[in-house]
């Protein structure tokens, strides 16, 4: 059977370079822009994105994970029990369903022990729930927790946030040699910057190209975001004219992502 690819959007990058934030705007966008059907996901183990979009903060995959091994441990679920069906009926059960968007929590697995084998189980699960949405957005932390080499249905982007810090284009240089390591085919990579300083934005520009790397555009600063940030509002307050929320709709524009032609040649690559 023929599947239309599904586009998965990651977004890393230094530690409060602005990847909730962005991540945020660009969910706004595109729910407000297209029709395409929408996954958002906080990868973070550290959850902020709910709060950024106005939704309720939910039992994050982790919490879930970690009750199951509980009741492994405790005896109330047998070990022979078929622990991926029953994990991955869990947490599409706490996928919150909204009439923009659906999100969920990743969150952390509690407890000790070696996590590699949960964590991979529930990559593969977010895999598998990524093929029922048209697009994924993923905001990470700069570790990358949920990095896979993905389903070939997949097509993936990579969008790392910078500021004008050394560190944060350090950061981005890692990150993508990271990438590399890990073998996912980014069908794009390329680079956000959030609040760069007009005299430095060319130096900026010029930096990550002698890095084979792709300024796709600047976010300002934006002091109504730092106002909601701080009311703890989300970013649908924002009002339309934000020239934040803006510039990012500029990006998603230059990406094709608010045209309807086919993910592939949106992305030059078909
Ligand atoms: N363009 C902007 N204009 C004004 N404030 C901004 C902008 N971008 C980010 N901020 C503010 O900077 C702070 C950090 O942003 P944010 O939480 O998005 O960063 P992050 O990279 O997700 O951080 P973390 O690594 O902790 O997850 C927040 O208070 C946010 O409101
Ligand atoms: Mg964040």
């Amino acid at each position: 059977m023929y599947m239309r690819e599904r586009l998965v959007i990651s977004v890393s990058g230094k530690g409060g370079v602005g990847k909730t934030t962005i991540s945020a705007l660009l969910s706004r966008v595109l729910s407000e822009k297209t029709r395409r059907s929408l996954l958002l996901v906080d990868a973070d183990p550290v959850i902020n994105l709910p709060r950024a979009l106005g939704v309720d903060v939910p039992a994050s995959v982790g919490n879930i994970a970690t009750e199951m091994r509980k009741s492994i441990d405790d005896g109330t679920l047998p070990a022979s029990a078929a622990k991926q069906d029953i994990l991955e009926g869990r947490i599409f059960e706490s996928l919150v369903e909204g009439e923009r968007f659906d999100f969920l929590a990743m969150g952390r697995t509690e407890g000790e022990g070696c996590y590699c084998y949960v964590n991979r189980l529930l990559t593969q699960i977010l895999d598998r729930l990524s093929l029922n949405y048209e697009i994924t957005l993923m905001d990470m932390s700069a570790g990358l927790e949920h990095f896979s080499r993905r389903t070939n249905r997949n097509v993936d982007v990579l969008i790392i946030v910078i500021d004008s810090s050394r560190a944060a284009f350090e950061a981005a240089l890692r990150i993508r040699d990271l990438a590399k390591e890990v073998h996912i085919d980014f069908k794009k990579i390329l680079i956000i910057g959030n609040r760069i300083p007009d005299n430095l934005i060319p130096a900026v520009s010029t930096g990550l190209e002698d890095n084979g790397l792709d300024l796709a555009g600047i976010v300002p600063t934006d002091n109504a975001i730092a106002e909601l940030n701080y009311l703890g509002k989300p970013v649908f307050d924002l009002s339309a004219s934000s020239p934040a929320l803006h510039a990012v709709e500029g990006i998603a524009e230059d990406l094709g992502l608010l045209s309807e032609v086919t993910l592939l040649k949106l992305l030059g690559q078909a």
